[in-house]
């Protein structure tokens, strides 16, 4: 069995702010990631445009985004950080999965129903191809490994629904050409060219929810700022935050299942557990029956421990935006030489003339 040599991949649309949930829930994932694979992170530019076609602060976004990464730890250097549209390939390949995904698996997507909403008619062609350009992004380093929410799952399995379609209705071009590999689908032994992807999902990373609402995910496009904790927040702004959070009037319990029914404290246990690289149980096994004037204070030291360090370097980073610019010039070359040898594969699988 041959198997695909892993290799980590991952995309962030450049819209709006970044936040702790981001932060908590994939960048800092992506930083450990590093230590023991190939990696490859990318800022879905061309992503951005499906749901809102004109951005005015486009590029700043995408430095932003690009900043956060570098701040956070990854290493531009040993691995590969680019925006998406230096890499042509992306969008090549996204034709191609176009025309094997089949209407009836988009129809199932279900966040193009969340974001066209009512008005389906007036959504982009783009929006509704989304997921295909995402299979692309992935596959077109042939990458087997994707860190994402629990909200991209369904796209990843259509990614491998697309794999495996092509795979096997290209099977007997794959094989004389020696290109594909052996792997396991199931039980099944297949010669495949595309992997079947994984998606990474969670592990100790926490659903981070609104400081406004327990029930609701933290989100850049809250029109509450007070509702999230971004990136690019300063301490007072993290310190109000934090202090300015719902919550409830009991005290904190001592053990976890005392947080059910309690969603507010529940997040801010999560969000703490989360920052000190502990377990929920851990953090009320030293705030249990403490109020949260006694928690708040501790959260907010703790929150501006971790972040503050990585805001002064966004901040930092974001003063020279032409040192941004050459590190995503750099990945972008090192990407389009995988992505195209790729390219070059998938043209002689299909029969295309080069
Ligand atoms: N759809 C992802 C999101 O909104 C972003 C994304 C685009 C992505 N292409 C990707 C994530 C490829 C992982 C792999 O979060």
């Amino acid at each position: 069995m041959t198997e695909f040599k892993p290799l980590v991949f991952s995309g962030v649309q450049p819209t709006g702010n970044l936040h702790l949930g981001n932060y908590l829930g994939a960048i800092r994932k992506f930083v450990a990631l590093q230590e023991n694979n190939d990696c490859i992170y990318c800022v879905v530019d061309m992503h951005a445009l499906t749901a809102q076609l004109v951005h005015e602060d486009m590029a700043t976004q995408i430095r932003s985004i690009t900043a956060a990464f570098l701040a956070a730890g990854i290493d531009a250097k040993k691995h590969i950080v680019f925006n998406q549209s230096q890499v042509p390939q992306h969008a090549e390949l996204a034709w191609i999965f176009n025309c094997v995904a089949r209407i009836g698996w988009m129809n199932r997507m279900t966040q193009f129903k969340d974001k066209a909403g009512k008005d389906r008619e007036q959504a982009s062609l783009g929006l509704y191809a989304y997921p295909s350009l995402m299979a692309a992004d992935i596959l077109v380093y042939r990458a087997t490994h994707v860190p994402v929410g629990d909200d991209q799952k369904q796209h990843l399995e259509l990614a491998r629904d697309i794999a495996m379609k092509f795979n096997m209705d290209f099977h007997d071009k794959i094989v004389p050409t020696g290109l594909g590999v052996d792997i396991k689908v199931g039980e099944e032994p297949v010669h495949a060219y595309f992997p079947m992807v994984e998606p990474l999902i969670d592990g100790p990373a926490p659903r981070v929810m609104s400081l406004k609402d327990g029930t609701k995910k933290m989100s850049k496009s809250d029109p509450s700022d007070l509702s999230r904790i971004n990136l690019m927040d300063d301490q007072d702004a993290i310190s109000k935050k934090i202090r300015k959070a719902k919550t409830d009037p009991d005290a904190l319990p001592s053990e976890t299942e005392g947080l059910k029914g309690r969603p507010e404290a529940d997040n801010l246990v999560g969000i703490f557990a989360a920052l000190a690289d502990t377990s929920k149980a851990d953090v009320l096994a030293e705030f249990g029956g403490q109020q949260f004037s006694v928690f708040k204070p501790a959260l907010v030291d703790l929150a501006v421990e971790v972040l503050a360090p990585i805001n002064a370097e966004m901040r930092r980073l974001m003063e020279d935006p032409g040192h941004i610019d050459a590190v995503l010039r750099d990945g972008g070359e090192r990407a389009r030489v995988r992505a195209e040898k790729t390219m070059n594969e998938v043209r002689d699988i299909i029969g295309f003339v080069r």
